[in-house]
């Protein structure tokens, strides 16, 4: 096609998406069984990981409960076979690849293969650029990154022989702007979405346009990870709302998931924004939260 009818489909197909847009915020969306669905989530002994198995387990899914705390995962597998599902636990440490690779052998011999996979676990350190130990990066880096790699190669493949399936990647707003004190953790998180765009991309471009994938970027959550966070702009979420608001968005192939929604307007703003005038928002936002050196360390 020359590039002149291809500038001229772009523009309707633009039109189209908008007025689909428009259209679907009226009429409820479609949300996708996921009953009998081999769901894997890492991270799931605590928090977001451990709800969002919850919710999974009230659609009748079968659970597969990835984290490095025995005792977290037996307790959330409990709660799942509660609701009437069925779990499956595995103690791995996301931040070992030769760990990934034993485990996922295990889940695709004992179990099958994974219908929906979700990279969940994450660390942070919360300590000033200079104050970060060499193995704190590393492990930042390990956990919040490059298990997505090993655990999405493990689960890729059985996905792109079926053309069916679901790569979902917790990230965080961190992954769209800088905060002081967490200069390793954004890093990550800046990876973490640079992971999901591109995957989304690549299988797009492959034709794989069976398997979906949905990134989720909330501000702070109320689940202990981060240490008394307080924001003067942002809620700290409640992590039953992110959980929900995080399945919601996976049962409708929903891409990038920002909770709250209002964050988006920031991001597309804070394109355009002066430098100076960024600066000064950080400073309204009052972003407060415990480091491991000083407590309720002021991020002004
Ligand atoms: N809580 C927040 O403020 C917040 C905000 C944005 C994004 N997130 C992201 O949400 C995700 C979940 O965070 P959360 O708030 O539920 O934290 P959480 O501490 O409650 O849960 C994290 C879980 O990951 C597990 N984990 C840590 N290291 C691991 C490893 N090496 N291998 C396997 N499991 C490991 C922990 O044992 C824990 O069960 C993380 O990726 C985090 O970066 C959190």
């Amino acid at each position: 096609m020359s590039i002149i009818l291809e500038y001229i489909a772009l523009f309707f197909i633009a039109i189209y998406s908008y007025l689909e847009g428009l259209i679907k915020l009226f009429i409820p969306v479609k949300r996708k069984s996921v009953s009998g669905e081999i769901v894997l989530i890492t991270g799931s002994g605590h928090g977001i990981g451990r709800l969002t198995a919850l919710e999974f387990a009230k659609l009748q899914s079968i659970l597969v409960l990835w984290d490095i705390n025995k005792d977290g995962i037996e307790e959330t597998a409990e709660q799942c076979r509660k609701l009437g599902a069925k779990a499956f636990t595995y103690v791995v440490d996301c931040s070992k690849k030769n760990e990934i690779y034993a485990a996922a052998e295990k889940v695709k011999t004992t179990i099958g293969d994974v219908d929906i996979l979700i990279n969940n676990a994450g660390v942070v350190f919360g300590v000033e650029f200079l104050n970060l130990e060499d193995h704190q990066i590393e492990k930042t880096f390990e956990v919040n990154i490059l298990s997505h790699f090993w655990i999405t190669k493990s689960f890729l493949p059985a996905m792109m022989k079926k053309n069916r399936g679901h790569i979902a990647t917790v990230a965080s707003v961190c992954g769209h702007l800088g905060l002081t004190y967490l200069v390793d953790y954004c890093a990550s998180k800046f990876g973490a979405v640079g992971f999901h765009e591109s995957m989304t991309v690549e299988l797009e471009s492959l034709g794989k346009d069976g398997i979906k994938t949905s990134c989720l970027c909330p501000v702070f959550i109320n689940t202990g990870f981060v240490k008394n966070p307080s924001t003067r702009i942002w809620p700290v979420l409640k992590p039953e709302y992110v959980a929900k608001t995080f399945v919601d968005g996976i049962l409708t192939n929903k891409k990038m998931i920002l909770v709250p929604s209002s964050v988006k307007t920031y991001l597309i703003l804070a394109n355009f924004l002066p430098q100076r005038v960024i600066s000064r928002i950080n400073r309204i936002q009052d972003v407060q939260f415990s480091t491991m050196f000083r407590s309720a360390t002021k991020m002004d």
